[in-house]
C-alpha cells in the first residue's frame, strides 16, 4: 500500500472510531489480590429512600388498612414486602427528602381517624392525611428486616419535636412520649439508630450556608439522646466547601455521618425521556454517574484531613438516575420507568462504593417504588421488578463482606471524542469464603474480554449471573414484568488461577468463586 492509501484508510478509520462505528480492541485486565482484605464493605451501601412523594408511600408500600383488592398486611403491600425482603434491604430513609423538612411526626400518630391533614408543598401539593405515619413505617421495617432511617424535620421543626421523637422511638422508661407511644399501642422501644438531621439545608431543607447550618446541626444533635448515629445534611454534589464547614466546625463525637447527594441527571431544564434516549443522551447520563468517583475521592479527602481515622461516614444518602415523567403522569410525582440504562448506572455506582467502603459506610438510592429509579413500579393490584432491583439483588453478595483490592484496567467506551471507563468492577469475600465480582460493561456496542488475574487463594470453581437485554431502552413493563431479569451465566472459564469470559455489551456480571 502506497503511504497516501495509508494516510487514507488511517484518516476513515479514525473517523469510523470517533464517530462510534467502529472500537478498538476490548479487553480488559484484571488483578485481585484475594487476601488482603481490610475494609467491611457495609450492608448499608445497600440502603434505599422512601418519601411522602408521589406513589412511593400511598399506591407504593402503603394501601390503606381497609383495602381488599390488594393483599396486605396492616395496610401494607404483602407483595412489596416479599421483594424488599428478598432484596435484603438493609436499611430504609423516610419520610423524605424535601417533605421531611415540611412533616411534623406527631400528626401521624394515634388514632388515624383523628390525624390532621397538611398539604405536601413540594410534591404535586396534594393532600397528605397522615394515615402513614411513624408506627406504620417502623413496624414495617421490621418486617422488612431492615433499620429504619428518620429523617428529622429541622426546616421547619423545633429542636423539641426532634428530641421528642427520638424518646418516643427510643426510650424504654416512663416518660410523655414514651407513654404516648405505649397509649398508641406499642410497648416496646424500636430502638432507632440512623437520623437525618435535616435535608439538603443547601436548598429546600431551608436554603442555609454551611456554616449556619454546621451551628444548626451542633443545637439539633445536642438533644438528640442515645446511643445514635447522626448524619449531617451534606453537600450537593462538588459543593467541596460544604463537607470542609461540616468536618471543621462540628465536633466529631457528636457526628456520625456527613451526606451527599448526587442525581444522574442530562441537564436539569431538559432531562429527557427514561426509555425514548440516543445513544449520546445514555453516554451523558453515563458520565453524570460516573461522576459519583469524583465525588467520593473529593470529599472524601477532604474528610481524611479533619478525620484521619475515618471515624465519620461518608453517607450517599441519595443517588440515581433522573429523567423526565412518564407522559401524562403528574410532574411533581417524579414517576419514570427503568431501562437497561439504569441497571448500568445501578451496577457502576455500587462498584465505586464498594471500593471506597473504607469512608462511604452507606447509601441509599432514590426511592424505592414509583419514584425516580425505583426498584419496584406498582399500578394498583400488579407490582413489576426493574432492571435496577435485579442489580442491587445480584450484588447483595458484597453485603458486609471483606472488600478485596482490585487493579482494572479497562478499554475506553468512546463516543463523539469523548470517552469512559468501559468496565467497571469491585470484589470481595464472605465469611465462607466465597469470593464475588461484580463487572459492568457500559459499551453500548462492544463486548469486552476480560481477564482475571486472582492472587492469594487457590479456586476450583467459577459460577456466575449476568443481566443483559437486547435494546439499551428495554425496560419491565406491566404486561412484560419478566422481560429482564438475571439468568445464569456459565460462559467464564477458570484455569490456573485465571478466569476469562467476554461480557456482552450493556451488561452486568456477578461471579462467584469457591
Ligand atoms: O428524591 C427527590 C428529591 O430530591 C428529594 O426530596 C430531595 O432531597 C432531592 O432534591
Amino acid at each position: 500500500m502506497k503511504r497516501h492509501q495509508q494516510q487514507f484508510f488511517a484518516t476513515i478509520f479514525t473517523l469510523l472510531f470517533f464517530s462510534g462505528l467502529v472500537n478498538a480492541q476490548s479487553k480488559a485486565s484484571i488483578i485481585i489480590h484475594t487476601q488482603e482484605g481490610q475494609h467491611t464493605i457495609s450492608r448499608h451501601i445497600y440502603g434505599h429512600f422512601a418519601e411522602h412523594l408521589g406513589r412511593c408511600i400511598y399506591g407504593g408500600f402503603y394501601v390503606g388498612d381497609n383495602n381488599t383488592k390488594i393483599k396486605n398486611t396492616n395496610g401494607v403491600r404483602n407483595d412489596v414486602i416479599d421483594a424488599l425482603i428478598k432484596l435484603k434491604v438493609p436499611n430504609l430513609r423516610w419520610p423524605g427528602g424535601c417533605f421531611a423538612d415540611t412533616y411534623h411526626w406527631k400528626d401521624g400518630v394515634g388514632p388515624k381517624e383523628k390525624r390532621p391533614t397538611i398539604v405536601n408543598t413540594w410534591w404535586g401539593g396534594v393532600t397528605e392525611d397522615n394515615s402513614f405515619g411513624t408506627h406504620d413505617f417502623l413496624d414495617m421495617c421490621e418486617r422488612i428486616g431492615a433499620e429504619p432511617y428518620l429523617s428529622a424535620n429541622v426546616g421547619s421543626g423545633t429542636v423539641q419535636e426532634v428530641a421528642d421523637w427520638v424518646q418516643y422511638t427510643n426510650f424504654d422508661g416512663v416518660s410523655p412520649m414514651s407513654d404516648w407511644r405505649r397509649a398508641n399501642g406499642r410497648e416496646k422501644p424500636w430502638n432507632v439508630k440512623y437520623w437525618g438531621v435535616g435535608n439538603e439545608t443547601w436548598g429546600c431543607g431551608g436554603n442555609m450556608t454551611a456554616e449556619y447550618y454546621a451551628n444548626i446541626y451542633r443545637q439539633y444533635a445536642t438533644f438528640m439522646n442515645g446511643k445514635l448515629f447522626r448524619i449531617a445534611s451534606g453537600a450537593n454534589s462538588g459543593d467541596y466547601h460544604w463537607t470542609e464547614v461540616l468536618m471543621r466546625d462540628i465536633p466529631h463525637w457528636m457526628l456520625e455521618g456527613v451526606a451527599l447527594h448526587h442525581y444522574s441527571v442530562i441537564d436539569w431544564n431538559k432531562k429527557g425521556s427514561a426509555t425514548a434516549f440516543s445513544e449520546k443522551e445514555y453516554f451523558t447520563t453515563l458520565q453524570r454517574a460516573w461522576k459519583m468517583e469524583e465525588l467520593v475521592t473529593r470529599h472524601s479527602i477532604i474528610m481524611d484531613k479533619y478525620d484521619p481515622q475515618k471515624k465519620v461516614a461518608l453517607v450517599v444518602d441519595e443517588w440515581g438516575g433522573w429523567y423526565d415523567v412518564e407522559p401524562g403522569t403528574n410532574p411533581g410525582f417524579l414517576f419514570q420507568q427503568n431501562t437497561m440504562r439504569d441497571a448500568m448506572i445501578a451496577g457502576m455506582t455500587l462498584n465505586i462504593f464498594n471500593n471506597h467502603a473504607d469512608r462511604v459506610k452507606m447509601a441509599n438510592l432514590a426511592q424505592t417504588i414509583n419514584v425516580l429509579q425505583a426498584v419496584i413500579l406498582t399500578d394498583e393490584e400488579k407490582m413489576i421488578l426493574t432492571p435496577t432491583y435485579h442489580v442491587m439483588e445480584m450484588y447483595n453478595v458484597h453485603q458486609d463482606a471483606t472488600l478485596l483490592p482490585i487493579r482494572l484496567q479497562s478499554p475506553d467506551y468512546t463516543l463523539e471524542q469523548e470517552k469512559l471507563p468501559a468496565v467497571s468492577a469491585s470484589a470481595s469475600v464472605n465469611a465462607s469464603g466465597l469470593v464475588h465480582i461484580s463487572l459492568v460493561n457500559i459499551d453500548a456496542r462492544s463486548a469486552q474480554e476480560i481477564t482475571i488475574d486472582l492472587t492469594g487463594k487457590k479456586f476450583s470453581a467459577v459460577s456466575g449471573r449476568i443481566l443483559q437485554s437486547a435494546k439499551l431502552q428495554d425496560f419491565n413493563s406491566f404486561d412484560k414484568p419478566d422481560r429482564i431479569q438475571p439468568r445464569i451465566f456459565s460462559e467464564a472459564r477458570l484455569k490456573d488461577n485465571t478466569v476469562t469470559l467476554k461480557i456482552p455489551p450493556f451488561s452486568v456480571v456477578v461471579l462467584e468463586l469457591r
